[in-house]
């Protein structure tokens, strides 16, 4: 069978790390059909908006997408082309599983975590304006709709992934009514779910415990922000950003991307380490019931990374992405 799927090399080091996933996946055999399209500062060039219709519709028709990441302005100029997407397509849950790829040195090993964190609401609601001159307010959207389904989907994921605990990550002591709510969904449902544990923590304090003991952690259940800033910091437990894979999930469509950024530092070099959104495509190839090429990339991944010849700068080699690349195809 062969999929078609939208294909969005994103900007900064997003066309580098996207086009080497394709020739992985390529060489493990599955049939892909690619859907190119531009967003972002890109598509402005060419088709005058960040998030063309064109591309939400083909996302719309394919219902998968591999995503590289696409660069937005600090400050000041168009909104995020990622928040829109995820907003557009209703990609209610961010999932970011982190652990200890073989053949990589961390600061810890044994870390085996899951990030389910909320993607359409909470600051990233994007509703800000200035009261008066000084004065800025930012909205915190949070809703019982999105809370609840979130959690459901947390506790879900744990279940078939037969996992043991749901942490809910909060900060109710001083958002009491936003988090308080936040809360309270993730309370209710976790009673329905009588085989998973649950738990809480406040944000501050789970970071400190991610950062003794991630090991204790299992699915970590989030609102969007803090769900954001925790990524990022259990990536750095594990390696970095280069070897955390993600998926954006809505109730039909799934838009697989990498934790990281456009890298602007390093974009053009062909230094950057594909190694995330190729994990990335393996939650997506999973997704589409191509379990066979994802193991078999995994395992091709785990050799090249274990061998150690080929490592990207960031894991402390010298390979070029495309070097990487080749070395995980060959190996496949
Ligand atoms: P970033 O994730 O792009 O980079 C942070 C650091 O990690 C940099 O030193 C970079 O070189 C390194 N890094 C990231 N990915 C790497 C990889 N694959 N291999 C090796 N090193 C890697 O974060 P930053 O610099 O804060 O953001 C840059 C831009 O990306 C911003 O415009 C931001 O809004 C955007 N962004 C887009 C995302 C998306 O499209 N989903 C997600 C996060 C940020």
């Amino acid at each position: 069978m062969t999929h078609t799927i939208t294909l969005i090399p994103g900007d900064g080091i997003g066309p580098e790390v996207t086009s080497a996933v394709v020739s992985i996946l390529k060489a493990s055999g599955v049939a892909i059909d690619w859907e190119p399209h531009d967003a972002g500062v890109i598509a402005v060039e060419r088709t005058g908006q960040t998030l063309p219709a064109t591309l939400v519709e083909s996302i719309r028709r394919n219902k998968v997408a591999l995503k590289g990441p696409v660069t937005t302005p600090i400050a000041a100029g168009f909104t995020s082309v990622n928040v829109g997407l995820r907003k557009a397509l209703d990609l209610y849950a961010n999932l970011r599983p982190v652990w200890n790829l073989p053949g990589v040195d961390a600061r810890f090993q044994g870390v085996d975590l899951v990030i389910v964190r909320e993607n359409t609401e909470d600051l990233y609601a994007g509703l800000e304006h200035e009261v008066v001159p000084g004065v800025v307010e930012s909205l915190k959207i949070i809703t019982e709709r999105a809370s609840t389904r979130i959690a459901h989907f947390a506790f879900r994921h744990a279940e078939r992934h037969r996992r043991k605990r749901v942490t809910a990550i909060h900060k109710a002591n001083i958002m009491k009514l936003s988090d308080g709510l936040f809360l309270e969904c993730a309370r209710r449902v976790a009673r329905e779910y009588p085989g998973v544990a649950y738990d809480e923590r406040i944000v501050d304090a789970a970071c400190m415990q991610l950062v003794m003991f991630p090991e204790r952690f299992d699915v970590l259940l989030l609102p969007n922000l803090y769900g954001d800033i925790v990524s990022d910091l259990c990536a750095g437990l594990v390696g970095g950003l280069g070897v955390v894979g993600a998926a954006n999930l809505g109730a039909d469509i799934g838009v697989f991307e990498a934790v990281h950024g456009s890298a602007p530092d390093i974009a053009g070099k062909n230094a950057a380490n594909p190694t995330a959104l190729l994990l990335s495509a393996v939650l997506m190839l999973r997704h589409i019931d191509e379990n066979d090429a994802a193991d078999r990339i995994m395992k091709a991944l785990a050799g090249v990374l274990t061998a150690g010849r080929v490592r990207t700068r960031d894991l402390g080699g010298a390979a070029s992405t495309t070097e990487f690349a080749d070395a995980v195809s060959a190996a496949l």
